[in-house]
């Protein structure tokens, strides 16, 4: 699960509860900005991996198994734009492009205020990242519907390819 720097960042415990409840192992990869945001620690507790934030330096063995799907969740303007360009600059990002290219189900939940989702390049993005393969949800799904209502984390877990559940 690729955690980045927006909002919903915050409250990823309950889509982790949420996957394990359904069976799932968790590994938590957050982007560098997200690892600021993020409770580390408490994450590790609850999955019970450790959080992978920084690349792999050379000679060090490979950490994490190959995926059964990915998750991408709060996508940022950013990483989504970088990922596209085939931008390879931190442990998300690696993984995200390894994993696209071993053709792992990959599920994205973006997540950008108005004014930067307006940049043509995300919604272009957007589309070539479907156009790919990739599950792609409404921008903002899980915006709450009200506010100090929880993240509507089950727009993911729906998303998840019914193979895999
Ligand atoms: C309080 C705050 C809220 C933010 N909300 C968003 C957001 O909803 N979506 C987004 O794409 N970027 C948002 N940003 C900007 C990202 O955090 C910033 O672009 C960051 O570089 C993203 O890094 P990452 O893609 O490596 O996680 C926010 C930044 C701050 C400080």
């Amino acid at each position: 699960m690729v955690v980045c720097a927006a909002p919903p960042a915050a409250a990823v415990s309950d889509l982790v509860e949420l996957l394990m409840a359904a069976g799932w192992t968790v590994q938590v990869v957050p982007t560098a900005a997200a690892a600021e945001w993020l409770d580390l620690p408490m994450l590790e507790a609850l999955t019970g991996n450790p959080i992978v934030s920084r690349t792999r330096r050379p000679g060090e063995s490979r950490r994490e198994s190959r995926p059964d799907l990915v998750i991408v969740a709060p996508a940022s303007f950013n990483t989504i734009n970088k990922w596209v360009a085939g931008i390879n600059d931190n442990v998300a990002l690696s993984l995200l492009n390894t994993t696209f290219g071993l053709q792992v189900p990959t599920i994205i939940s973006p997540y950008a205020k108005a004014v930067l989702a307006a940049h043509p390049a995300f919604h272009r993005n957007l589309a070539l990242l479907a156009e790919w393969g990739a599950l792609v949800t409404e921008r903002d799904a899980l915006r709450p519907e009200r506010p100090a209502h929880p993240y509507q984390w089950n727009v993911i877990m729906d998303l998840i390819p019914a193979g895999l559940r």
